[in-house]
C-alpha cells in the first residue's frame, strides 16, 4: 500500500505558524502544511516582517509551502522569487479563495472563469521563478465548468501539484463536495493532484481513498483543527487516550503562544475565540459552555471558563454522530 500524505490545509487566521507548530509539538501527523496566503504588494520591496509567518526560524517544527494570493504577475514573481531566496523550493498560488472581496476583484476562486488570464500569468510567471509551483483551486468561480476549460490549459506547463477543493467559490465551505467533477478531474489532467474538502473521520478518508487511488495526497483544514488526532488516526490507525486532556493541553500552548506575540488581551481572546468555533465541533451539547467561553471578557474568566469546560463538561461525540449530523445538514 502507498504512504499516506496528508496536508494541513491552510485557513487564514487559524492554521499560522504558532498553532503549526504546537500541532506538531502535540500531535503530529502531516507530511507538511500550506501557509495562509500572502498577498502581493505592488511595487513594493519585501520586508521580512510582512512574511513573518513563513520566516525558516518560525518554522522548524513543520516542512511549510508558502502561498500567494495575487493576480498579477510581476508582482507575484517578487514574491515568489523573494520566498525562494528563504530556502523554499515551491510557492503554492491561490485560485480557491471564495471571499467577494477577493473573488469580485478577479483574485482566488475569481479568477477561474478567465482561462486565458490564468494561461497568460503562467506563461509570464514561470520562466522567471527560481522555484517550482503548485496551485489550490476549486471546481470554479460560480460553475464547474471552469476548471474544466482550465485543466487542459495548465497542462502542458510544470506544476509540482494541483490541490483540488471540488467546491465552488459560490459554495464556500457549505453544501456538498462535488466528488464526480472531482473524478472527472482526475481524468482530464496529468498534474499530480492533492484532494481537499470535508475530511472529518477516519472513514470520511477510507472512502476518499478506496474511490481515488490516483490522488497523491490529502489535504485537512476545518477537522484538523476539531479533532487534531485524525491525522495521526489516519496514518498510523492508533487511538490515543486522553484525548479531551490533551486538546486542554494544545489550547493551553496555543493561549500562552498567542499571550507572547499579541499585542494585549483583547486580541489574545479574540484569537482564542476564532478557534472555538472549530474547538467546539467533536462535542455533544456544548452550546451553553461556549457561549460562557465566547462571552468572557477577561483572560482569568476566560481561562476558568474554558478549564471547566475541558475538566467537567467536554464530552466527545462518537464518528457516527458526526456523520449524522452531515447528512442533515
Ligand atoms: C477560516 C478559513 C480560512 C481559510 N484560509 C485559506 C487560505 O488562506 N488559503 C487557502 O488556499 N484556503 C483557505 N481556506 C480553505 C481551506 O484551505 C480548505 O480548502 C477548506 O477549509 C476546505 O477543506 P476542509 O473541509 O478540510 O476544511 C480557508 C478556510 C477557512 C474556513
Amino acid at each position: 500500500m502507498p504512504r499516506i500524505r496528508l496536508y494541513m490545509a491552510p485557513m487564514k487566521g487559524l492554521t499560522d505558524h504558532l498553532f503549526r507548530s504546537a500541532f506538531a509539538d502535540h500531535f503530529g501527523g502531516f507530511d507538511l502544511a500550506v501557509a495562509p496566503f500572502i498577498t502581493t504588494k505592488q511595487g513594493h520591496r519585501i520586508k521580512r516582517n510582512y512574511v513573518k509567518d513563513v520566516l525558516p526560524e518560525n518554522n522548524t517544527r513543520m516542512p511549510v509551502i508558502p502561498q500567494i494570493l495575487s493576480k498579477t504577475a510581476g508582482d507575484f514573481i517578487i514574491l515568489a522569487n523573494y520566498l525562494y531566496d528563504l530556502g523554499y523550493d515551491t510557492v503554492n498560488w491561490n485560485l480557491g479563495c471564495p471571499y467577494p472581496m477577493v473573488a469580485n476583484k478577479k483574485r482566488g476562486s475569481g479568477m477561474l472563469p478567465y482561462t486565458d488570464r490564468i494561461q497568460a500569468f503562467l506563461d509570464r510567471v514561470i520562466p522567471e521563478i527560481n522555484g517550482s509551483l503548485s496551485i489550490k483551486m476549486r471546481l470554479g468561480w460560480k460553475e464547474n465548468i471552469d476548471i474544466f476549460k482550465l485543466l487542459p490549459v495548465i497542462d502542458p506547463y510544470p506544476l509540482s501539484q494541483i490541490i483540488i477543493h471540488p467546491r465552488t467559490g459560490l459554495q464556500r465551505y457549505e453544501g456538498p463536495v462535488d466528488l464526480d467533477a472531482f473524478e472527472d478531474c482526475l481524468a482530464v489532467t496529468g498534474h499530480t493532484v492533492v484532494y481537499n474538502g470535508d475530511i472529518r473521520t477516519v472513514d470520511d478518508f477510507r472512502r476518499l481513498y478506496q474511490r481515488f487511488d490516483r490522488v497523491h495526497a490529502w489535504m485537512i483544514g476545518r477537522w484538523c483543527i476539531a479533532d487534531p488526532f485524525l491525522p495521526g488516526r489516519i496514518t498510523t490507525g492508533a487511538d490515543i487516550p486522553d484525548k479531551i486532556y490533551r486538546m486542554q493541553l494544545f489550547h493551553d500552548t496555543l493561549f500562552e503562544a498567542y499571550n507572547r506575540v499579541l499585542d494585549g488581551p483583547s486580541h489574545v481572546m479574540n484569537k482564542m475565540k476564532g478557534f472555538w468555533r472549530y474547538f467546539s465541533l467533536p462535542f455533544e451539547d456544548c452550546k451553553k459552555s461556549m457561549k460562557n467561553i465566547t462571552k468572557s471578557r477577561l483572560p482569568e474568566q476566560y481561562l476558568e471558563r474554558v478549564n471547566l469546560f475541558f475538566e467537567t463538561e467536554a464530552k466527545l461525540r462518537k464518528p457516527a454522530d458526526i456523520h449524522a449530523q452531515r447528512t442533515r445538514q
